[in-house]
């Protein structure tokens, strides 16, 4: 039995729009479980960061409730919010949002100086840790833009999770790679997912839902889908990649 680490009802959220409203997310359930690689998937325009971004309070939901840990963090006040998203979530993204006049290595550890949950003896440790594991130990004196966008994601995954967050939120963390670089990403993730480190991950690519133990398909601002997949190993690879094509094909993906 798994538990539950985030829970939205009848979550909803609005925007200004010529005037009048645009009425995105209408009233969506959902249950996130700790430990699981949740992705999100839907065609562009289905409202998938604008899901994310409400279940990680990075915008408010309009109305409805977000559950984390028994409390609605639609109702939270903004320094309480603003806590929770540096204490107990992180964050990584299309673009990396790197500190550009700093080092990959303090672009790692900064944030972690910043939020005070652990002594900086412990960031700068587990900041090498994670450079190592993110293959950038070589290159952490760099600035980002001495970097490939491979290597500046891999930094940003490392300073996503440099607090060890309870939940990790990724937008599109491999929309903006190439090829090799999206698989060591991806690999990145896996591992960290193994490792018990909770996801939740909007893609639009097959490959990289592939990943998940639970794949949730939104349309018109509502999950209309639920996929849940055995854990990912490399050589079920082909045969997870048939089975989610042919779940999404029934979705007129
Ligand atoms: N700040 C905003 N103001 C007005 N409309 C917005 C705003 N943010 C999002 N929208 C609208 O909400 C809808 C859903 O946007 P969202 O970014 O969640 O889509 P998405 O599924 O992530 O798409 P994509 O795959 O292209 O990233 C879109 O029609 C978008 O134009
Ligand atoms: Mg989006």
């Amino acid at each position: 039995m798994k538990n539950t680490i985030l829970s939205a009802r009848g979550l909803c959220k609005s925007f200004a729009h010529n005037g009048g409203q645009a009425h995105i997310l209408t009233g969506m359930d959902v249950d996130i479980y700790e430990g699981d690689f949740t992705v999100i998937m839907g065609a562009s325009g289905s409202g998938k960061s604008t899901t994310l971004y409400a279940l990680s309070g990075m915008d408010r939901a309009t109305a409805g409730q977000v559950l984390y840990r028994n409390e609605d963090i639609v109702k939270m006040n903004e320094k309480k919010l603003a806590g929770l998203r540096s204490k107990d979530f992180g964050f990584i993204f299309q673009q990396m949002h790197l500190v550009s006049n700093l080092s990959l290595l303090e672009n790692i550890t900064v944030p972690g100086y910043l939020n005070k949950e652990k002594s900086a003896k412990e960031i700068d440790d587990r900041a090498e840790m994670l450079l190592k594991k993110m293959g950038i130990d070589h290159i952490k004196t760099h600035l980002p833009s001495q970097c490939s966008g491979g290597e500046m994601q891999r930094c940003a995954i490392a300073r996503a999770v440099i607090h060890e967050p309870k939940l990790l939120f990724a937008d599109e963390p491999t929309g903006a790679l190439n090829k090799k670089n999206t698989t060591e990403v991806l690999d990145l993730l896996t591992d960290l997912n193994r490792n018990g480190q909770s996801i939740l991950m909007v893609t639009h690519d097959a490959r990289a839902a592939c990943r998940a133990s639970r794949i949730l398909y939104i349309e018109d601002g509502k999950i209309i889908s639920d996929l849940e997949l055995s854990p990912y190993t490399k050589e079920e690879e082909k045969s997870r990649e048939t089975q989610v094509n042919a779940w999404l094909t029934s979705l007129s993906w």
